[in-house]
């Protein structure tokens, strides 16, 4: 059985944009893309950047250090300078509160 925590409440993630969670010594991009939450590692497979603090377009979150996108439903990346997926993360709404399995 997966270990669900609470992580953030839905209002904290607005539609189109991402936000940075700490799950124990785990850092995740939260990001909420056509109503939906995804959660993915917060470590960019290019060179470690941030994605927590990247842009939301339609189902990419772009990386704010060099561009890279990733789609939050795969872990995929979807531009360049990225070439490796980053991990995705399981997501349920309880209540207002999004809850990880990691
Ligand atoms: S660190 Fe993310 S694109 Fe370079």
């Amino acid at each position: 059985m997966p270990e669900w925590t609470s992580v953030a409440r839905l209002a904290d993630v607005p539609d189109g944009q991402a936000i940075t969670v700490q799950v124990g010594k785990k850092r995740l991009a939260l990001a909420r893309a056509d109503g939906t939450v995804y959660a993915i590692d917060d470590v960019c497979t290019h060179d470690g950047g941030p994605l927590g603090e990247g842009y939301v377009d339609g189902y990419d979150l772009e990386c704010p250090r060099h561009g890279a996108t990733f789609d939050v439903r795969t872990g995929r990346p979807t531009r360049l300078p990225a070439v490796a997926p980053v991990k995705t993360h399981r997501v349920r709404v309880e209540g207002d509160e999004i809850q990880v399995a990691v």
